[in-house]
């Protein structure tokens, strides 16, 4: 389905997301097809820039990202403008108006806005009451919409604070908080996966699965965003917002239909019931690590405190391993062990369920494991192992695997996940963006978490390229477990 025609405003247009991410995605999904030509980009930020020298700007980011030239890229770029704005300055705002009824006058996109705040999240505030303040979020003529991006709040009550001075001047159907890891299409997957192969269904539930694990390894360090990393740590950037929506893709009930409200209230059941950790509890279920200084592949990687941007005394984590269950009929009892960080020593994004083995282990000592596992990036595919008998005498049995890589469909043409995102926002649909109840309810759970590691919380140190300090092993070795060590690639099709 293709976008509804609109005009989109980016506020943040000369920052890196804007040319990174945003522009190239709506190149992308213009290319191929799902923008008609009625649409417009206006990007707002306080550079001086106009129409011309942003065109200049974003083309160039298109050829050196995307390897995009020709008609196609003179024609998408012939779609964008540039209004500069104080975007603190509600009276400022003004300029916006005669800018955006232009669009879409020329344009014939019907008053229909989505707005993009790529700003520093201080704006996130500012600029619904500055738009307000000239009527541009009404939905009198055209619809309009608002994505926010991460982080939502820095802690529980901040981020009540800013839904209600959002909600002051956009219904919470106009809003679209975005978590890109909703737009990934193997996170997706996990609903078809689950809900539409009567194999899994039966077995997805406490009396067959041992225990899960999710993992959000980094290989890069904080790079250049030390100044912001530092302020919000693995918990902030990884945990409270990507990982528990993975998690809730996991173990949430199937929706009776699906239509955004309907997932969205099946994400937040779950997420209401994550059992709420006090601070004894954390002293035994959570670790929190930085990584230091250490030699990969004969070059010195520098540690945390070391990066730009970092004060040299900081006590942020860069890594964080927690084990949690969820308190409802299916789940009960079942550990969550989810962990994430930086500088570990491979990219890569996976949930592996651990199933039950039999009762009573007939061909050896321990019968095999069966996991599934379930690889969302990269190389993204589906691995299920189990135990077969060792080819000769006697019945030994040793592990096996069944993989699928999406690699090698015909046609893998997945969208990125801005790409679905931006698509899915100027359609309207809101089932992969963020409701706030789901975003109150993860920020419930993290809250203690924050509080302990403000009073207690120990952070431990990890050498760059490992896989995070050793007590992490320990707190899943409690239970006779070890984490999955996964490599970079999954097994090769056999
Ligand atoms: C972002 C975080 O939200 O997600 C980054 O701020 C992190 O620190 C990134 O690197 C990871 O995203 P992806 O899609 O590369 O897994």
């Amino acid at each position: 389905m293709k976008a509804e025609n609109n005009c989109i405003v980016i506020f943040g247009a000369s920052g890196d997301l804007t040319h990174r991410k945003l522009i190239p995605a709506l190149y992308n999904l213009y290319k191929i097809g799902r923008l008609t030509e009625n649409f417009s980009v206006l990007g707002v930020a306080r550079s001086e820039l106009n129409d011309e020298t942003f065109r200049e700007k974003m083309r160039n980011a298109l050829i050196e990202h995307e390897k995009a030239n020709g008609a196609m890229l003179d024609k998408f770029c012939s779609h964008l403008y540039y209004q500069a704005v104080n975007t603190s300055d509600a009276r400022d705002y003004g300029k916006l108006v005669p800018r955006i009824d232009e669009l879409h006058d020329k344009y014939q996109t019907c008053g229909n806005t989505l707005y993009y705040m790529s700003t520093p999240p201080s704006l996130y505030g500012v600029i619904p009451e500055c738009l307000a303040a000239h009527g541009l979020n009404t939905e009198e003529y055209g619809w309009k919409r608002i994505i926010v991006e991460k982080p939502f709040g820095y802690d529980l009550k901040t981020a009540h604070a800013l839904d209600i001075q959002i909600h002051r001047f956009f219904e919470e159907h106009q809003i679209y908080r975005i978590d890109h890891y909703l737009g990934k299409e193997t996170v997706q997957n996990l609903l078809v996966l689950r809900f539409s192969n009567g194999l899994f269904e039966p077995l997805w539930n406490r009396n067959y699965i041992e225990y899960v694990e999710i993992t959000g390894a980094e290989s890069i360090g904080v790079e250049d965003r030390g100044g912001y990393y530092d302020g919000s740590g693995a918990m902030r950037d990884m945990f409270q917002n990507h990982l528990l929506q993975v998690l809730a893709m996991v173990a949430m009930e199937p929706p009776a239909i699906i239509n955004a409200n309907s997932m969205r209230d099946e994400v937040a059941k779950v997420l209401h019931c994550l059992h709420p950790l006090n601070q004894e509890d954390l002293k035994n279920n959570l670790v929190l690590g930085q990584y230091v200084k250490a030699e990969i592949n004969g070059e010195t990687v520098a540690g945390y405190l070391q990066e730009k941007g970092v004060p040299e005394d900081s006590n942020t984590e860069t890594y964080m391993a927690l084990r949690c269950e969820i308190d409802n009929w299916r789940w009960a009892g079942v550990p969550f062990y989810v962990r994430t960080g930086k500088r570990l020593p491979v990219r890569v994004t996976e949930v592996v369920i651990h199933f039950k083995t039999t009762p009573h282990p007939v061909f050896s000592k321990s019968a095999p494991e069966n996991k599934l596992i379930i690889r969302i990036q990269p190389d993204e595919g589906i691995s299920m192992r189990f135990g077969l008998k060792k080819p000769g005498a006697g019945f030994e049995s040793k592990e096996v695997s069944m993989d699928f890589r999406y690699a090698d469909l015909a046609s893998p043409s997945l969208l990125t996940a801005y790409e679905r995102l931006l698509l899915d926002a100027m359609k309207g649909d809101a089932t992969l963006f963020a409701r706030t109840d789901a975003v109150h309810a993860c920020w419930k759970f993290v809250q203690p978490i924050l509080d302990y590691k403000a009073e207690r919380g120990r952070v431990y140190e990890y050498e760059a390229g490992t896989w995070g300090p050793t007590e992490a092993d320990k707190l899943i070795a409690k239970a006779g477990r070890v984490w999955r060590k996964p490599s970079g690639a999954m097994k090769k099709k056999v």
